[in-house]
């Protein structure tokens, strides 16, 4: 009889278990507690019981009763609330709203130019080298060919830290590194953030960005300079850009000159951005002085070189018409958003 009592009350349970809505919980309250119920049939059973039995048998019997109505009850109430909760979450998520919108980032247009400049000289077989940005006075200058008085050595111009370091002026520094760690040939470009003691006004930063070049090979001359440069002007403002090259001094190049280029505004015709003169300044270049051969302890009768250095915020101003240099270091969302679509 007890083991009659306990497999009703399993078996409820896992009735109770699959249950999933109310119609279910209708069928299990009938099955259970209804007329022709489970429960009802054992209160028949207490007829055929000898009389002192009757009393214990009842109880138990009750009590599956009460027992069975708490479980059916609490299911019950579970599944009103389950569709209480899915109600509420169909609520809070209205399908019919409009979405919540995240507008996709965007590169650093210095970073879009950095990558189009790597991708152009990768593709000439430059391999990318890179340094510190604190550097020594011997990297960044005596190594360099710079002499003790040049003008660049200046408080004014270079930050100095106070163990002795400073904060290098150029990527120029990366040359002297890569020559120190590998020997000839040598193809690299290093670009860089640089530090000078400038104030921030249309065409200076105190911080900027610069993409070194260094070639040492065997039978390098000029003419492989002018060429590359060429290629470069070409790659990244197109086809129809010209230039041309005109004597300068550098410490580390002999002999050494700045490249132009056609104004990519006016095509050479003359206006603001050119001042009237149709050419633009792109870089400073040279063929490798052959006392920084010296100095790295390469033979420059076997090998000679040129090296470049070219201003990256200089070329991002010139592509994407950006009048002041200030406005590439605000971070102002406005400008940043334009880039959104530039994905290199
Ligand atoms: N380091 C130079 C500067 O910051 C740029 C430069 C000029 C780099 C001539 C070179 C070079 O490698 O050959 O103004």
């Amino acid at each position: 009889m007890d083991d009659q009592l306990k497999n009703i009350a399993e078996q409820a349970k896992i009735d109770l278990k699959e249950c999933l809505n109310q119609n279910d919980i209708l069928n299990i309250r009938a099955k259970y507690l209804g007329k022709k119920s489970l429960v009802n049939s054992l209160y028949s059973q207490l007829r055929n019981l000898p009389e002192e039995e009757r009393p214990s048998f009842g109880k138990k019997v009750n009590e599956l009763r009460n027992e069975l109505e708490r479980m059916i009850d609490e299911k019950e109430k579970e599944l009103k609330l389950q569709i209480v909760n899915a109600y509420d979450s169909v609520q809070a998520n209205d399908l019919t709203l409009p979405g919540v919108y995240f507008p996709p980032g965007s590169l650093h247009p210095l970073t879009i130019i950095r990558r189009k400049m790597e991708d152009i000289f990768i593709s000439l077989g430059f391999q990318i080298a890179e340094g510190p940005d604190i550097e020594d006075e011997y990297h960044n200058f005596d190594a360099l060919n710079t002499p003790e008085d040049h003008p660049s050595r200046n408080l004014a111009d270079t930050f100095y830290l106070d163990n002795g370091y400073l904060l290098r002026t150029q990527t120029s520094t990366v040359q002297v590194r890569t020559m120190e760690s590998y020997p000839p040939p040598i193809y690299i470009i290093s670009p860089g953030r640089c530090y000078r003691n400038d104030k921030p006004d249309p065409s200076h930063s105190p911080v900027f960005h610069q993409v070194e070049g260094l070639v040492v090979d065997k039978g390098i001359s000029m003419a492989d300079l002018k060429d590359t440069l060429q290629f470069f002007a070409k790659a990244m403002f197109g086809p129809e850009v010209k230039s041309r090259i005109r004597p300068h001094f550098f410490p580390f190049t002999e002999p050494s000159a700045e490249m132009d280029i056609s104004c990519v505004s006016c095509q050479g015709k003359g206006c603001r951005i050119c001042k009237n003169s149709g050419w633009l300044e792109l870089a400073g270049a040279g063929m490798v002085d052959p006392s920084v051969l010296e100095m790295m302890g390469i033979d420059d009768q076997i090998y000679n070189g040129y090296a470049f250095g070219i201003g990256i915020e200089r070329i991002a101003m010139l592509k994407y018409n950006i009048p002041d240099m200030r406005i590439l270091y605000e971070n102002d969302v406005r400008m940043l958003r334009q880039f959104s679509r530039e994905l290199i």
